[in-house]
This record gives structure tokens, sequence and C-alpha cells, in this order.
């Protein structure tokens, strides 16, 4: 049986994309690796295998993708931007070292296809910031912005020279309820939502009228999944998809929270991440995106907001908050 590899399968979308996954396709289809295994990793009705994979470990990679027979994988192990910049060596090492070690296994299965997210960080300040266009200026200032641009165009490397199916889409700032997200700069979304519930208030990292792209992840998982149903013909590009779904300010996300938790206080002291919000496209043309593969995102920033308060309270009141 052909199984599917999940590296970072622990992380903020690892977690959720895990468990779709094991929906679809049956729990035993699935094998789930991180660095670090958490302590329920192997329970439940979740993935048939879990393991520790550090992706900078080759020869590890190899060896899992062989021993299980691994017919897709997606590879999420990765450093986010903002520690990235506290970490620039090893982000470069874990984010392009992985993602090599990732590629080249597949290259050795026949048929082996690679789903690899790129992200809005791909872009840079020389970038159009409103209505970023699919095709545009790059050159992005971070490392892990750096990691991923430098990693669409490997992704495009494989499929072309060697024919590895590879394809990714550049996700914007990711909203859940379910795992937090660590080291990005688009954290204070989350956190915002987490601090509303348990504290009343929250000082945000980036100033009131930052406005970056966002998604709600059930939209991130639809998209993910429907990018690799793709017939391949119908795509125009491999790596990198621009997906859009909705652009707020951090303002405007608390105003929004605030009509659900009243007396929600939200103040503002960015620091160095705002530097790097700063770098960043304000909203994203996904029109290529649409037209080849049909992405439609669910949730805007009143559905979004109404849905996570939901599930946090749910969460909250079950005492896993
Ligand atoms: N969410 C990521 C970050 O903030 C961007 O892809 O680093």
């Amino acid at each position: 049986m052909k199984r599917i590899l999940i590296t970072g399968a622990f992380g903020q979308i690892g977690t959720e994309l895990t468990a779709a996954l094991c929906e679809r396709h049956g729990g035993d289809a699935v094998v789930a690796t991180g660095r670090h295994l958490p302590q329920d990793a192997a329970s439940g009705d979740g993935p048939g295998a879990v393991e520790r994979l550090d992706v900078i470990d080759a020869a590890a990679v190899a060896d899992v993708v062989h021993r299980y027979e691994i017919g897709a994988i997606y590879h999420l192990a990765a450093i986010l931007s903002a520690r990235g910049e506290r970490d620039p060596e090893t982000t470069w090492q874990i984010n392009m070292g992985g993602l090599r070690n990732v590629l080249n296994a597949a290259r050795q299965i026949s048929g082996c296809r690679v789903f690899w997210p790129s992200s809005i960080a791909a872009f840079g300040p020389e970038t159009p910031r409103e209505c970023t266009p699919q095709d545009t200026v790059m050159r992005p200032t971070t490392m892990y912005g750096i990691s991923k641009v430098a990693g669409e165009l490997l992704g495009d490397y494989y499929f072309h020279h060697y024919g590895v199916d590879v394809r990714g889409i550049r996700y914007p700032g990711v909203i859940s309820s379910g795992s937090p997200p660590g080291g990005g700069t688009t954290d204070y979304a989350v956190d915002m939502f987490y601090a509303a519930l348990t504290k009343g208030g929250y000082t945000a990292f980036v100033r009131e009228d930052c406005v970056l792209p966002m998604v709600y992840m059930p939209d991130c998982i639809a998209a993910s999944l429907k990018l690799m149903d793709a017939d391949l013909p119908a795509l125009s590009h491999h790596n990198g998809y621009n997906i859009a779904s909705m652009s707020f300010s951090a303002g405007e996300l608390a105003e929004e929270i605030k009509k659900h938790v009243p007396g929600f206080v939200c103040e503002y002291a960015p620091d160095e991440r705002q530097s790097i919000a700063d770098s960043w496209p304000r909203s994203i043309d996904d029109a290529i995106a649409r037209r080849d593969w049909g992405w439609q995102p669910q949730y805007d920033l009143a559905g979004m907001t109404v849905h996570m308060l939901n599930e946090l309270r749910r969460r909250q009141e079950a005492g896993s908050l």
C-alpha cells in the first residue's frame, strides 16, 4: 500500500492536515513524523505510524520513504520567519536542507508526489504590496523568505529535470484553534484570540494599522488537498500558488473579537517583527489559483472570528485551553 508521509506533523498546520488526511485515506495510510513527538502522538484513531524524524538527516528521510512505500509527502517541517531571524544559519539548514532531502527521497520512488508550502514571506519590500500578482518581484529580506523563494525554484527544478510532481501554495498567515503557531510574524492574530478568552486583553507586537493577508485553517487545509487533487495538465504553476482569503489590520481583528468578547482590550507595542510584516504584501491576487484548480475560500473575517471563538470556548469548557 502506498502511504502518505507528513513531516512537521505535530506543528500548527501539520496537526490538522494529518487529521484531514487520516479522515480521507484512513489512519493506516498515514505516517506522521516530527522532530519532537508529543506524548499522545500515537493515540486514538490518528495516523497508523508515528516516527521521530529530523528532516536534515538525509538517510533517515530516505529510510522512512522507502520503508513505508511512500506515494506522497506533505513536507511541512520548517522554521518560521521571526524565529528564523534569530538563527538564520539553522533556518537555512532546516528549511533548505530538509526540502532537498525530501525531494531527493521522492526522486528515488517512481510517482512519489510532494506538497511543500511556500509563504507570503517569499515576497519582499520591492514587491507590489496591494493585490500582489502571482508572478512579480520577489527579493525577500528574511532568511525564512529566502528559503521559500529558493524552495519554490528548487521544486520547479525537480519537476522539470527529474519529473517529481512537486506542488505548493504561498500560505498567508494561518489562523487556527488547534495547535498554536510558533516563531512566526503572523502569530499575533492567533494569540489575540487566546488572550481575549483567557486574559481579556492582549498586547500585539505589530501596529494597530498593520495589514497582512490571512487564511483560516479549514480553508488552508482545503486548499492544500485541492491543489494535490488537481490534474497536472491544469496547473500553469507548480510551486508557490498565491492564495488569498482575507486581509485585515490588527486593529480590525481586535474590533471583530470585541463584538463577541465585550470588554476585550488590545494594545500595541510593535517590536522587530513589525519590520518583517512591513516587508510583506497587504493583499494577494489569487486569480491563477482560482482558475487552475478552483481555489475558493469559505471564511471571511466575521465568519472566521465566530468559528474561532466557538472552537476555543469549547476547548476552554473541556479544560484544554
Ligand atoms: N506565518 C508565517 C510567519 O509568520 C508566514 O508564512 O512566519
